[in-house]
């Protein structure tokens, strides 16, 4: 109060005095003007500023994705975005340039670091992420003596990392992570004595870590991840005490490791050694220094390693990730170790034996993955009120047994559940009010009705109940499940007809498989209405009458209505399936991980039949598309319509009773790997354009009624007369000569369509004489063009085999992965 009294007096007494006010504003207008000067920036590094906005950005030219840098006009280099300058002298000492260029459509480019030499006095300089490539430039930016953190992670520099590294002196932060990065470890990188932090993961190094990094002393964190770093883990980390983190995870380490190297760290919270299966884990009685907070020794060797004397490891108190999947422990699992860690504790893949043990006091673990072991016997009564906390609970891939109802009950309020591939029996229980998002049953021996209990709490997303012995029909009462995205009953012995409108109560859903039960009556309508499905699987049921006509469901990709009494005939309005006409194929959000929960999602894999005997494994739900109809009895023509569907890989509608001829206009079915037409009463010739179909693998007419010579050339030249037999009218197939003369009746009856064939006939002969001239170069360019999706392909099939054997030993239903990130895959049967 006296203070604001002071300052009006004082204002006053300046209003008094005019001449003192117009001074204080003219020195103040003086001051700001010298001001606005002094911090306008040394002209020759503004000039370099700009110069190496250009070679980011090569002039005229607007590049979409480049951020344009729209701050980098005027005098004052000092403001603009990135920079930064030294408070008193205005020289340039910091640059952070990161992801300028990551999002724009760019070659990488050899980066000119000559454009940083005048920067005398740069203290930090952050390049990543900018599509830059070249060799390190090692020489140039050690001219620049005052750096201290250097970051060119996220680009394409390749080559060695040079011995001369060494001349970045007074580095401590360096991050050459995420580029192409090859040879050995320089020696040298034991010089630069200052380093705290050292990034050199995600390149293609190798050899051995080498001794001289015994003199980083000052290093906290070392992540050489993802790497093909080999030998044994040195003897380097005695006077290395400040290490806080240590990633080592993926590289191909062997030998011993003991923890007793690291014994004297008392700052060390973080250690990955995951992903080294060579690496042998050895046990330490020591007590260290340290308290983790993660452990990740998952896929490293722990076979030496004897859980059952309480190591190290259960005098770690902070640890919060425990991860110690596919490590090679067996044994029974020490009561110890379920209280080892607070938030996640990883066990699975491992060959752990004996029953599911609880801990010596509650814990707080929310994550608890036993899966994929040779754990059996019963669950313990009071299992939960031991892991009152817990969220996710895995036990898939066990010999478990014991009714299923204490098991439920257990595990009532947890989100995840997954209880697959063991030997649970019993019924569902009525008397529960389970609330899970994820509940996973399948391949159990679980028999009885499907009750309300299960469906409580209107959170589930995914419920797979597959291959059990479950009985009855479905209550639409159960079915108010407005978040529900997939549902798997295949396998079971449900029955009765689907109630009316029961999937209007289960709007979302995207994947439907209920595939081997007793269903019968018709086909939902309402189905058509489920705007978001995308795999419809009802094979192997009793549905009759019509097909539902699916058109409207504009993102299917997979319809799948084999092995049923459908008649009538093939609704011509497929084209309007936009996933199947797109040539590209769909584009579709992916199914194959559906996040559940903050870090949790459930990955999905439909094994599609494509034919009687073959099954469609490992494609993932967002590339594959297919329709399968066979084994009913479908009249009528095949709707030419069908041929719209560019985007199709599996067209099966063999074994019905179709009739009429093959539409020519299947020859823009493009993308299409198995077409078969086999088991119908089909006439006429195979259309010659077919020849077009280069993706086709599988093709059968066989057992129709098709006459006139078969189609050579491209990929025909691959199928075998089981292809063709059965149609006594076909010739021109293995075996099978065409013999020149026609029988004289058709010769008569078809004298005038045979003109046009012969017309055709000309077209297809020219096209196998092309054929055969340009048919190397022709497939090549076909491949070369569909290169994208070829190469997603080949990935995806990848990714799904690397998952197949990941789930091993017990056909594995589903899997944790070590990321944290878990992911459920199932397949049909
Ligand atoms: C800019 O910095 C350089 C090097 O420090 C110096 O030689 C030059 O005189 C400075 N230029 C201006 C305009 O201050
Ligand atoms: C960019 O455009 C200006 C004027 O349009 C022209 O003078 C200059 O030569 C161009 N620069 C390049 C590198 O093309
Ligand atoms: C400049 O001043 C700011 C705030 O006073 C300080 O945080 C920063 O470290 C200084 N920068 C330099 C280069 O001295
Ligand atoms: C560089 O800029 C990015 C994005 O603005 C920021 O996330 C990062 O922390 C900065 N790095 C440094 C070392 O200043
Ligand atoms: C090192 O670079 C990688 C890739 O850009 C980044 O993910 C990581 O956070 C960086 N590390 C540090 C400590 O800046
Ligand atoms: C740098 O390291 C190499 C290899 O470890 C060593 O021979 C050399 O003497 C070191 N140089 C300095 C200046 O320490
Ligand atoms: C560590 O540094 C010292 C002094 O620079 C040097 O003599 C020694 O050879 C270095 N050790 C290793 C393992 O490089
Ligand atoms: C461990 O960290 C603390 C606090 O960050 C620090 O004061 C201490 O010097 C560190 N000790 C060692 C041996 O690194
Ligand atoms: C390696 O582990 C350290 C410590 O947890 C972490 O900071 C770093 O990001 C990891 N590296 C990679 C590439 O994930
Ligand atoms: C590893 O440790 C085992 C047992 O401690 C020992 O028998 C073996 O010789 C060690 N191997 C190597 C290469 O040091
Ligand atoms: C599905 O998998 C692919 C490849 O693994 C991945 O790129 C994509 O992000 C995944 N989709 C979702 C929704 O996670
Ligand atoms: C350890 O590294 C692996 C891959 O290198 C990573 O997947 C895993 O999440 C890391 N572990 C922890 C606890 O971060």
């Amino acid at each position: 109060m006296i203070c604001a009294m002071a300052a009006t007096f004082s204002s006053i007494s300046l209003f008094r005095r005019p001449w003192l006010l117009m001074f204080l504003t003219l020195a103040l207008i003086l001051h700001l003007s010298m001001a606005s000067d002094s911090t306008s920036c040394n002209g020759s590094e503004r000039e370099a500023l700009l110069g190496l906005k250009a070679s980011f950005f090569p002039p005229n030219e607007t590049i979409e994705g480049v951020e344009d840098l729209d701050s980098w006009k005027g005098l004052n280099c000092c403001d603009w975005e990135g920079v930064e300058c030294h408070n008193t002298t205005y020289h340039v000492v910091g640059l952070n340039l990161s992801s300028l260029r990551s999002n724009a459509n760019l070659q990488s480019e050899n980066f000119d670091a000559n454009l940083l030499t005048p920067f005398e006095q740069l203290q930090y300089l952050v390049l990543s992420n900018n599509k830059l490539g070249g060799e390190l430039p090692v020489e140039e930016i050690s001219s620049l003596k005052h750096l201290y953190w250097l970051d060119l992670s996220k680009n394409s520099f390749e080559g060695k990392i040079p011995e001369e590294i060494d001349q970045l002196l007074s580095l401590r932060h360096l991050n050459l992570s995420n580029n192409q990065l090859q040879g050995r470890l320089p020696e040298s990188l034991g010089n630069i004595s200052s380093l705290q932090f050292l990034s050199l993961s995600t390149n293609q190094l190798q050899g051995t870590i080498p001794l001289s990094f015994a003199n980083l002393s000052l290093l906290k964190d070392l992540d050489l991840e993802d790497n093909q770093l080999e030998g044994t883990i040195p003897p380097i980390f005695d006077k290395l005490r400040y290490l806080e983190h240590l990633n080592l995870s993926r590289n191909d380490f062997s030998g011993n490791f003991s923890f007793s190297m690291l014994a004297n760290h008392p700052n060390l919270t973080i250690v990955n050694l995951s992903h080294n299966n060579k690496l042998v884990i050895l046990q330490t009685n020591d007590t260290p220094a340290f308290q983790l907070v993660e452990l990740d020794l998952s896929y490293s060797d722990m076979s030496k390693y004897d859980l059952s004397v309480p190591g190290f490891l259960s005098n770690q108190k902070t640890l919060s990730k425990l991860l110690l999947a596919y490590s090679n422990l067996s044994g029974s699992i020490p009561p110890w170790v379920l209280g080892a860690s607070h938030n996640w504790l990883y066990l699975h893949g491992n060959m752990f034996t004996g029953q599911l043990v609880l801990p010596p006091t509650p814990t707080d673990l929310l994550k608890l993955d036993l899966s994929n072991n040779r754990l059996s016997g019963e669950l313990p009564k009071e299992y939960h009120s031991f892991f009152p906390h817990l969220s996710e609970i895995n036990v898939s891939g066990n010999v478990l047994t014991g009714n299923v109802a204490s098991y439920l009950h257990a595990f009532q309020g947890l989100d995840m559940l997954d209880l697959s591939v063991n030997k649970i029996s019993g019924n569902l229980p009525l008397e529960l009010s389970l609330n899970l998002l994820f509940l996973d049953l399948t391949n159990n021996q679980v028999t009885g009705n499907l009750p309300a209990s299960i469906t409580y709490g209107n959170r589930l997303r995914a419920l797979w109940l597959s291959n059990n012995h479950l009985t009855g029909p479905l209550l639409s009462e159960n079915f108010n499940l407005l978040q529900l995205e997939s549902l798997r009953l295949d396998g079971n012995s449900f029955s009765g007809t689907i109630p009316k409108n029961l999937f209007l109560r289960i709007p979302s859903l995207k994947v439907l498989n209920i595939r081997n039960n007793n269903f019968s009556g018709s086909i939902p309508v309402e189905l058509e209405e489920l705007s978001n499905l995308q795999v419809l699987i009802l094979r192997e049921n009793r549905f009759e009458d019509g097909l539902p006509v699916m058109c409207m469901v504009k993102r299917l990709t997979i319809l799948d209505l084999s092995r049923n009494n459908l008649r009538e005939s093939i609704p011509p309005c497929f084209q309007n399936i936009s996933s199947w006409v797109q040539n590209s194929g769909p584009s579709l959000e992916s199914l194959n991980s559906t996040r559940i929960g903050t870090e949790t999602s459930y990955r999905e894999v439909v094994s599609f039949t494509k034919g009687n005997n073959y099954d469609y494994f490992g494609l993932t739900l967002s590339l594959m598309t297919g329709i399968d109809l066979s084994q009913n009895q479908l009249q009528g023509h095949i709707p030419t319509e069908l041929g719209l569907l560019k985007g199709l890989i599996v067209l099966n509608i063999s074994n019905n009773h179709l009739t009429g001829s093959i539409p020519a206009s299947f020859d823009q079915l493009r993308r299409i790997e198995v077409l078969d037409l086999s088991n119908n009463k089909l006439e006429g010739r195979i259309p010659p354009q077919l020849v077009l179909l280069y993706s086709l693998s599988t093709f059968s007419v066989a057992n129709n009624n098709l006459s006139g010579v078969v189609p050579n050339g491209f990929q025909f030249s691959t199928f075998s007369e089981s292809s063709y037999h059965g149609n006594p009218g076909l010739c021109g197939f293995m075996g099978k000569p065409c013999s020149t003369t026609l029988p004289p009746s058709e010769v008569n009856e078809d004298e005038k369509e045979d003109s046009i064939w012969e017309k055709d006939n000309l077209v297809l002969y020219a096209v196998i004489a092309m054929g055969f001239i340009v048919g190397f170069w022709g497939v090549l360019a076909f491949f070369f063009l569909n290169m994208k999706w070829t190469t997603l392909c080949f990935e995806t099939m990848d990714r799904s085999i690397s998952s197949l054997s990941l789930r091993g030993k017990s056909r594995g239903y589903s899997s944790f992965s070590s990321s944290g990130v878990t992911s459920y895959s199932v397949l049909g049967k």
